[in-house]
């Protein structure tokens, strides 16, 4: 599924790269992965990936 329709970036993408890259925050996942840099949208639903991805159990 989309996340960012602008960029074409799919949760698969970001997940993938949360988990090799291991971004501490969201700022820096999108240093690796260019979410919301057009119309932003995708920026919530991309901090409950990280979020998701980032709980500790
Ligand atoms: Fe991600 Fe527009 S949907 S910048």
């Amino acid at each position: 599924m989309y996340v960012c329709l602008c960029n074409g970036i799919s949760d698969k993408t970001i997940r993938h790269a949360i988990r090799k890259y291991q971004p501490s925050s969201l700022h820096h996942l999108r240093k690796i992965v260019p979410l919301g840099t057009e119309c932003g949208k995708c920026i919530r639903q991309a901090r409950e990936i990280f979020d998701e991805e980032t709980a500790v159990i």
